[in-house]
């Protein structure tokens, strides 16, 4: 295109006899960027590619995308990238699948083959829309935005215990939210965080950053470490219902149209953070950015852990009720290679399954999730043959799936404590159980609404009641 522009005479003779050739007919032909390859990136890597995001560079232009062409199809090809582990043939289908197709990976291979062309500008799609780094596809800034009550100091070295900061909801009703986005202020020392709408006990005292004032001699006189603080303030908590959780890839969820995650007016918004100290002392002030409902919600969504009752190696475990309680699960011991965990949650009433996120560490090896009807019919939910404990996908189902009464929902678990596992990194010793990646956790989650919990009606009720 240059020596045509620059010296039309010689350029024609040179693109007359270069037709000639098979290699030209095929460049011809090529897949080009303006046409074939921003629809795919602006679809599944964006997201993540774009400046303030976590990804190393921006996938959002020609000029950012050229570079990076041969690194493109080989993580492509390789499917490292876009990060989507789910096996479509033992899984539903996800409307937040961002997988290429095999036809996908094959324009990008063609195109990197035929030297990464541009094409024509009028080709290209309608560049993709983000406000100030807020998530929301339409573009639409939050309706609200609660930050941490202070910008937090992360020390450079060190163990942080999973901090709480709590935040009274500010708001005079409950409230539903049509999305939520937590985004981290300082993403270089956040490895993880969530959003939770909790109830706490009257009277709790706070200091200036929304921490649980510690009083002398809690916990029945024992000096108490932060982490053993921190835990049995989570036990004394209850009625917990997590709003939104950031990681590597994720941060903002939007519900369906009806259904929706409550919080209501008296709940404590619990802002809790994972931090990671990287060598130099570092600020971070995380923001929640919450989208109200437009419309008059019918269903709240509801979380549920499949976890919270004795399990033994090997043995199912049957969770019986929406509680968030802390699992006795047995250790995992050293260099056990298949150790595994079956959850159960037995569908007491009639409920819609709306998404489906499984939660494991460095050991974490696969996780499968099936629905059996009352009829013992299996319906395959969900499989990952190598979990990736690096990503935390919620995997929201395309089409809600209706669960009768009488159903139960089943995740299986394995954990690799072998040498195998590049990623262990401790095969000699025994595996407990807590936040820290190092330890382990079984947390197998779901999202449903209850189908027979209608809130319009639960409310005309209420209301008849008042009068
Ligand atoms: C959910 C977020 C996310 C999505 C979606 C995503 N990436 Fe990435 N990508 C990352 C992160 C984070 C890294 C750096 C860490 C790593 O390599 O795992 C990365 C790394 C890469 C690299 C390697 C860069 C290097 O330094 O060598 C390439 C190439 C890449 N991505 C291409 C893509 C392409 C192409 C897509 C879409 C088809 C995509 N990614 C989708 C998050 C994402």
């Amino acid at each position: 295109m240059k020596f045509l522009s620059a010296s039309p005479g010689t350029g024609f003779a040179i693109v007359a006899a270069a037709m000639l050739s098979g290699q030209a007919l095929q460049a011809a032909d090529a897949p080009t960027y303006s046409k074939d390859v921003a629809p795919i990136l602006n679809r599944s890597c964006v997201s993540c590619h774009r400046p303030g995001e976590i990804a190393p560079m921006s996938l959002l232009s020609y000029e950012t995308v050229r570079p990076w062409s041969k690194a493109l199809k080989r993580k492509v090809v390789s499917r490292e990238m876009p990060p989507w582990f789910a096996e479509k043939e033992h899984s539903v289908k996800f409307r937040n699948d961002m997988s290429l197709s095999e036809a996908e990976i094959d324009i990008i291979a063609r195109w990197v083959d035929a030297g990464a062309p541009k094409g024509n500008d009028a080709d290209l799609p309608p560049a993709p829309k983000y406000v100030d780094g807020w998530s929301h596809p339409k573009g639409i800034e939050p309706d609200y935005i609660i930050p941490m009550p202070v910008a937090y100091q992360i020390p450079a070295e060190g163990e942080v215990p999973n901090i709480s900061f709590y935040v009274k909801s500010p708001f005079s009703e409950d409230k539903f939210f049509e999305a939520a986005e937590m985004r981290p202020g300082n993403r270089a020392v956040v490895h993880h965080a969530g959003a939770y709408a909790r109830t706490l006990p009257a009277g709790t005292q706070f200091d200036a950053a929304g921490r649980i004032v510690r009083q002398a001699n809690a916990a029945g006189g024992r000096a108490r470490s932060e982490q053993q603080a921190v835990e049995e303030d989570r036990d004394i908590t209850f009625g917990v219902a997590r709003l939104v959780s950031f990681s590597p890839g994720r941060g903002f969820e939007y519900y369906r149209v009806g259904a929706g995650k409550k919080l209501a007016t008296d709940k404590y918004i619990d802002i809790g953070m994972h931090y990671q100290p990287i060598g130099k002392p570092q600020t971070d002030q995380t923001r929640l950015g919450l989208w109200f409902q437009r419309v008059p919600m019918t269903h709240e969504v509801v979380q549920i852990g499949i976890y919270d009752s004795q399990i033994v190696e090997g043995a199912e475990l049957v969770a019986t009720g929406d509680s968030m309680r802390k699992p006795a699960i047995p250790n995992i011991p050293p260099y056990a290679g298949n150790w595994s965990i079956t959850g159960i949650w037995p569908v007491k009433e009639d409920a819609t399954l709306l998404s489906i996120e499984p939660h494991m560490h460095f050991r974490g090896k696969d996780v499968e999730y099936k629905l059996i009807y009352p009829d013992g019919r299996e319906q395959p939910l969900m499989k990952q043959s190598k979990y990736e404990h690096g990503w935390q996908i919620n995997h929201e189902l395309a089409e809600p799936l209706k669960m009768p009464a009488g159903s139960k929902v089943v995740a299986y678990g394995h954990y690799d404590n072998s040498l195998n596992n590049r990623f262990n990194p401790a095969p000699h010793q025994e595996v407990f159980w807590s936040e820290q990646s190092w330890d382990e956790m079984y947390h197998p989650y779901i999202e449903i609404t209850y189908d027979n919990r209608d809130l319009t009606k639960t409310q005309t009720t209420q209301q008849q009641q008042q009068q």
